[in-house]
C-alpha cells in the first residue's frame, strides 16, 4: 500500500474523520499501553488507571504521574503524524479528530477540532474547590508531597482523564458518535482498537457506509472489516500522504 493509495482514498472523501490511539504519540516518546513494551506490562492498570483505586490510594496514582507520565509528557513534542493530521484539517480534508490520547499533542500540532474521549492528563482539577491547574505548574508540588494538594484549598487533585470505571465525557462521546455516523471515510491510526466504547466507533462508521482505513504498526481485530490496512508507523504513512 503506497502513500499514493492512501492519499487517493483520503482525497476521495468529502467527510474524513480521524481516530487516534497511543501509537501516533509513540514517536514523541509517549509510551503505548499494550504490546511488547506497553505500559500495562510494567504498571498494573487496575491500580494506575482505575477510579476506585485512585480514591483508595491517590498517592500511588500520583507517584505514577510524577515518575512515569509527567517525565514523558514534559519532553514530548508533536511528531510528523500529529502535524500531518493538523495539515489535513487546514486543507479542509479532515473534518474532525477523535482521540483516545490524553497528551494534548494534537492540539500542540495545531489541530483544532479535537474530541478527547479519555480527557487530558495535562489538565488537573481540584475535586474539593474545582480549581483548575496545568500539570507543568505542579512539578515542584509533586516533588514536595504525595499526593500533591490543591494550591488553593489543600484538597485532592486529579488529572482530567477518564479512569477505568468512569464514564467518558458526554459531549465528546456524543459528537464522536455523530461524526462516526456521518463521515464517509474513518481513518483509525495507532490504536489496538480493543477498548470500548471507543473501539465501536470504527464499526459504527462502517455500518453507516463509510470506508474504513486502519493505519497501525500491527494487526488489529478490525483489520478484516477495513477497506484499507496500512501496516506502518503513523508518521511515515501520513507523511507519505502529504508528500504525494
Ligand atoms: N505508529 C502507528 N502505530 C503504532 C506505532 C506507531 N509509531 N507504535 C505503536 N503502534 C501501535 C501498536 O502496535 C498498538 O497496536 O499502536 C497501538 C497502540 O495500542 P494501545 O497501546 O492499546 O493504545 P490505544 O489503542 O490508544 O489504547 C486505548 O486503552 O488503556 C487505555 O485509556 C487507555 O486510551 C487508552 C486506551
Ligand atoms: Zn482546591
Amino acid at each position: 500500500m503506497s502513500g499514493k493509495d492512501l492519499r487517493a482514498m483520503l482525497e476521495s472523501s468529502s467527510h474524513l474523520l480521524a481516530f487516534t490511539g497511543a501509537g501516533i504519540s509513540a514517536e514523541s516518546g509517549i509510551p503505548i499501553y499494550r504490546g511488547a513494551d506497553g505500559l500495562w506490562n510494567k504498571y498494573d492498570p487496575n491500580k494506575v488507571a482505575d477510579a476506585d483505586y485512585f480514591f483508595h490510594n491517590p498517592a500511588y496514582y500520583w507517584q505514577f504521574v510524577r515518575d512515569v507520565r509527567y517525565p514523558a509528557l514534559r519532553d514530548a513534542a508533536p511528531n510528523q503524524g500529529h502535524r500531518a493530521l493538523a495539515e489535513l484539517e487546514r486543507m479542509g480534508l479532515l473534518k474532525a479528530l477523535v482521540t483516545q490520547n490524553v497528551d494534548g499533542l494534537h492540539q500542540d500540532a495545531g489541530s483544532e477540532n479535537v474530541l478527547e474521549l479519555h480527557g487530558n492528563t495535562r489538565r488537573i482539577r481540584c475535586l474539593d474547590c474545582g480549581g483548575g491547574y496545568v500539570l507543568e505548574a505542579l512539578e515542584d508540588r509533586m516533588r514536595g508531597e504525595m499526593p500533591p494538594s490543591c494550591p488553593d484549598c489543600g484538597g485532592l487533585l486529579k488529572p482530567d482523564v477518564v479512569l477505568f470505571g468512569e464514564s467518558l465525557p458526554e459531549g465528546a462521546l456524543q459528537e464522536a458518535v455523530r461524526q462516526s455516523r456521518s463521515c464517509d471515510c474513518f481513518l483509525a491510526i495507532g490504536s489496538s482498537l480493543v477498548v470500548q466504547p471507543a473501539a465501536s466507533l470504527p464499526m459504527m462508521a462502517k455500518q453507516a457506509g463509510a470506508g474504513l482505513v486502519i493505519v497501525n504498526k500491527e494487526e488489529t481485530p478490525l483489520d478484516a472489516m477495513a477497506d484499507m490496512v496500512v501496516w506502518d508507523s503513523a508518521s511515515s504513512a501520513l507523511a507519505g500522504v502529504l508528500e504525494e
